[in-house]
């Protein structure tokens, strides 16, 4: 597995395993099944409902706690208490204690909405307090991730963002390097949205690799230098997109999918004053 090194230092394998709509019920099979294949990096989130179940697939794994890097997320925080900064420690707590760990690898901001300063304040001295290893931020735009950073001490390690061929974020993915930023994808396969997977220009590209479009999309975003997670309840599926590291696409194959960009989310927009209501009414702690 190839590993990038975070602004910290921190080692991060570039390729993950990602948990979100794995229903409750299924995740510790589907984490289990993961973790035996070989994967060592789980992207788990307070939000997604399944950190229990996360963490009783660590155990059962028996894996040494060093050999994996665990990153979970901060939900919007409302203070009950009347402390962003107090709550976001709380809730780091509760997701440690939902996942039986003690400390996590990465901890990231999971929506640039509410209070984030204060939750950033928060995760920097969890930071420094040794409980999460490395602190990022999620679904920034440029704009918001260099405000944070031009106001505070830790520079995020990590922004995970909307990241697959429809909408490729060169750009951020610049500003971030320039920031010492690493960009990390989710939705690499854009839940397979605009058809992805019969995709005529990226299954051109898979028949002359002899790969599938899967392995196509997660060898084009490593190429980039981009940290993947991908999400599957198939262990088959789980092998084929574990197995990316064999085969290399040609400048040609890259630029083919370059031009496939459109620029815009297939998902929501975090600037849709709609969209920033109904994220900031969901409640998870
Ligand atoms: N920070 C955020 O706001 C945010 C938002 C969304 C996601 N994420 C993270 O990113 C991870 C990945 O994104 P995602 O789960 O939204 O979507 P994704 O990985 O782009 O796509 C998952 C879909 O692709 C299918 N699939 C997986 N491997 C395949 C293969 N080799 N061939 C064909 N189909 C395949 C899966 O079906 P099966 O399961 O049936 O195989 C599932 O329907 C999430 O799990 C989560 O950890 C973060």
């Amino acid at each position: 597995m190839k590993n990038v090194t975070l602004n910290n230092g921190v080692e991060m394998p570039i390729l993950g395993f990602g948990v979100f709509q794995i229903p409750e019920e299924e995740t510790q099979a589907a984490v289990e099944a993961a973790l035996e294949t070989g994967y060592r990096h789980l992207d788990a989130a307070a939000s997604y409902g399944n950190e229990e179940a996360v963490g009783a697939a660590i155990k059962a794994s028996g894996i040494k706690r060093e050999d994996l890097f665990i990153t979970t997320k901060l939900w919007i925080q409302h203070a009950p208490t009347g402390s962003v900064y107090d709550d976001s420690k709380r809730s780091f707590q509760h997701s440690l204690d939902r996942l039986g760990l003690d400390y996590f690898d990465l901890y990231l901001i999971h929506q640039p909405l509410g209070d984030y300063y204060s939750e950033w304040r928060a995760m920097q001295d969890l930071n420094k307090e040794g409980l999460a290893r490395a602190i990022g931020v999620s679904n920034f735009h440029p704009d918001r991730l260099v405000d944070l950073i031009d106001h505070n001490e830790i520079v995020p390690a990590v922004n995970q963002i909307e990241t697959h061929p429809f909408h490729q974020r060169a750009g951020d993915q610049e500003l971030m390097r320039e920031r010492g930023v690493r960009i990390e994808s989710w939705g690499p396969f854009a839940e397979g949205k605009n058809n992805l997977f019969t995709d005529p220009v990226l299954s051109a590209i898979a028949d002359a690799q002899d790969k599938s479009v899967a392995q196509v999309v997660l060898r084009w975003l490593i190429q980039r230098d981009v940290v993947v997670i991908p999400k599957s309840v198939r262990p088959e599926r789980m092998a084929q997109n574990l197995d990316v590291f064999g085969f290399t696409l040609t400048d040609e194959q890259m630029t083919q999918i370059a031009a496939l960009d459109t620029g815009a989310s297939l998902f929501f927009d975090h600037r849709d004053p709609a969209m920033v209501s109904w994220l900031g009414a969901r409640r998870y702690n």
